[in-house]
C-alpha cells in the first residue's frame, strides 16, 4: 500500500505562482490600475502586447478577451465567410471549431494521429481533396490545434497549405511556451491564437487571449475587429463586423507578473513530464511529442483501453485526473450537422485518453505517489491478463 503524500495533489495549480512571485506585486499593480482608471485595454495590456511579441519573437501581438476571441478575430481578419471551408481536428476543445462557425464558414473535421493526438496530415489532405471534388465549399484555411501543448507537424501542414493555397491559424490555446524546431509558439503559423484561461501554461486570473502574427495588415484588422470593427481614423465609424474582444487591464497586469516566472515554470513542467515519460509503465501509451519540439505541457495525457477503470482507481486514491475530451466536437449537438466523415482515431482517443496532474509545483513525494499508483494499476491488470 502506497503512502499518500503530505500535500493534496491538484490536477492544475493556478495559485502557487502568487506565492512564488509575492502577492504584494499583484496588489501593487492592481492599485496602479484602480488609480489610473484605464480599465479596458489600458497601459498594462499594451505593455503585455510588446512583452509577448518579444517573447515569441514575432512582430505583432494583440491581446484580447479570451482564446476564443483570439481564434475568431484571426478568422474575421482573414474575412472568412459563408461558403468557405476551414479544416480542423475534432479531438479538441469546442472553441477550435466554434470560431469557424461564428464567421459563417464551415468547419470540416479531420481525424487525429494516434501517437501525437494532433491533426493527421494524410487525413487533412484527403479532406481538402474531397471538399474540392464536391465543389460546394471553397477551402480557405487550416486550424492546427497543438493539443495538450504539443506542437503539430507544421512542416507537413505547410506543405499541404502551400499546395492548396490555404492559410494556417495555429490554435496555441494550450501550447503557449511550446517550441517547434527552434521557433516559439506565436511565430510558427501565419497567425496564432492563444488563451490565458487560468489553467493554461501562461494563465491569468480570469479570461484572456492573444493573437500573434508577423503581418501588420492582419494585425490592424484584428485590432479593428477587437472593438466592433472600428475604423482607426473615426471611432464612430465601424467599417466591418467585430466583437467586444478587449482584454481588461487587471488581466494584463497579472500576466506581466506571471511572465517573469514563465520560463522557470515551463522547465518545471518539462521535468514533471520527463518523470512520467521515464517512469510510467509501458502499459500506458504516452502522447508523443515530435522530435525537435518542446511541449508546453498544459496537460500530460496518456491513453489506455481501461481508461474509465483507471480514472476511478486514481480518484479513489486521491489523485485527480480528467478525460479530455470525452466527446469529439463533431459528435456534439451543435456540430453534428458538419459531421461528414468517419473519424475513428478521434473517437477512439476520446474513449481512452486520461490527463494526469500537471503543474510546475508537484513535489517528489506527490510524483512518487502518482507514478506508484499508476504502475500498481498496470501491474494488477497485467497479472490478471497473465
Ligand atoms: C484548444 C483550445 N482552443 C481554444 C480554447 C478557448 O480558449 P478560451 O477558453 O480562453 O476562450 C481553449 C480553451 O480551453 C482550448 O483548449
Amino acid at each position: 500500500m502506497l503512502n499518500k503524500p503530505a500535500k493534496a495533489i491538484p490536477l492544475f495549480d493556478c495559485k502557487t505562482t502568487q506565492q512564488v512571485i509575492g502577492q504584494q506585486k499583484f496588489l501593487d499593480a492592481f492599485k496602479t490600475i484602480l488609480d489610473h482608471g484605464g480599465y479596458c485595454q489600458g497601459p498594462e495590456t499594451k505593455q503585455l502586447d510588446t512583452a509577448l511579441a518579444n517573447y515569441s519573437n514575432v512582430k505583432c501581438c494583440s491581446t484580447c478577451g479570451s482564446g476564443t476571441d483570439a481564434l475568431t478575430l484571426a478568422l474575421m481578419a482573414w474575412g472568412l465567410k459563408q461558403g468557405d471551408a476551414v479544416f480542423v481536428s475534432s479531438f479538441t476543445f469546442v472553441a477550435s471549431a466554434e470560431c469557424v462557425a461564428i464567421t459563417g464558414a464551415t468547419p470540416v473535421f479531420v481525424d487525429s494521429d494516434i501517437n501525437t493526438y494532433n491533426i493527421d496530415v494524410a487525413a487533412l489532405e484527403r479532406a481538402i481533396q474531397e471538399v474540392i471534388k464536391e465543389g460546394k465549399l471553397t477551402p480557405k484555411a487550416i486550424i492546427a490545434v497543438d493539443i495538450f501543448g504539443s506542437p503539430c507537424d507544421y512542416d507537413a501542414i505547410y506543405a499541404i497549405a502551400n499546395k492548396y493555397n490555404l492559410k494556417v491559424l495555429s490554435d496555441s490555446c494550450q501550447s503557449y511556451g511550446s517550441v517547434y524546431h527552434g521557433k516559439k509558439a506565436g511565430s510558427i503559423a501565419d497567425m496564432t491564437a492563444t488563451s490565458f484561461y487560468p489553467t493554461k501554461p501562461l494563465g491569468g486570473y480570469g479570461d484572456g487571449g492573444a493573437v500573434f502574427t508577423d503581418n501588420e495588415e492582419w494585425n490592424s484588422l484584428v485590432q479593428s475587429c477587437r472593438v466592433h470593427g472600428m475604423s482607426p481614423d473615426d471611432h464612430y465609424d465601424n467599417v466591418r463586423l467585430g466583437l467586444t474582444g478587449r482584454m481588461n487591464s487587471f488581466q494584463g497586469a497579472v500576466l506581466l507578473q506571471k511572465l517573469t516566472v514563465f520560463d522557470a515554470e515551463l522547465e518545471a513542467r518539462c521535468k514533471v513530464a520527463a518523470r512520467y515519460d521515464n517512469e510510467l509503465d509501458s502499459y500506458f501509451n504516452r502522447q508523443q511529442v515530435l522530435p525537435n519540439c518542446r511541449s508546453a505541457y498544459a496537460l500530460y495525457t496518456i491513453n489506455c483501453e481501461d481508461r474509465d477503470e483507471l480514472m476511478a482507481y486514481l480518484k479513489e486514491r486521491g489523485i485527480p485526473c480528467g478525460a479530455y475530451y470525452p466527446r469529439p466536437v463533431h459528435t456534439q449537438t451543435a456540430y453534428a450537422k458538419w459531421s461528414t466523415r468517419a473519424l475513428p482515431v478521434c473517437e477512439k482517443l476520446s474513449k481512452t485518453v486520461l490527463s494526469l496532474p500537471m503543474t510546475p509545483y508537484l513535489d517528489d513525494e506527490q510524483m512518487d505517489y502518482i507514478i506508484g499508483t499508476m504502475n500498481e494499476f498496470a501491474n494488477l491488470k497485467k497479472s490478471k491478463a497473465a
